[in-house]
């Protein structure tokens, strides 16, 4: 079960919402995964796919701007797991073929993924920013 948790909350308005949103569609991956009520999910997945490529490229971007406006020093390391993230999304649009015939695996291993990445990189890269953000924001 994916769902949003107090210790994701930085106090930062746009990045919480932001990261609310991309907690709330990992948890439309998991009800994908339980949801056994058709036997086909092509569809539903790959518009899954591209919902959580279009939105988490654009919260990189916002995230990646505020952390910069304040000379964060792990920007560089930062910018590589988005990078790294969006690389792995992309990886599943090129193979199109291998998602439809293998839905359920294909389900299940992108919610694992997208599941442990989130939680780890809010808990952990993202806090990194926290304190400097916070302390200069007016
Ligand atoms: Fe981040």
């Amino acid at each position: 079960m994916l769902a949003w948790k107090k210790e994701f909350e930085f106090g930062i308005d746009v990045i919480d919402n932001q990261h609310k949103k991309l907690i709330e569609i990992g948890s439309g991956l998991f009800e994908l995964v339980n949801d056994d009520t058709k036997d086909d999910y092509y569809d539903e997945i790959v518009a899954m796919l591209r919902e959580l490529e279009d939105y988490t490229v654009t919260h990189f971007k916002d995230e990646e701007a505020l952390f910069d406006a304040v000379d964060y020093m792990g920007s560089m390391a930062h910018k590589f797991e988005h990078k790294l993230f969006v690389k792995k999304l992309e990886g599943y649009m090129t193979d199109l073929e291998g998602i439809d015939s293998n839905q359920k695996e294909t389900l299940l291993e992108l919610l694992n993924f997208v599941a442990d990445w989130l939680v780890l990189h809010i808990v952990k890269t993202d806090r990194e920013y926290v304190p400097l953000l916070l302390a200069t924001q007016n």
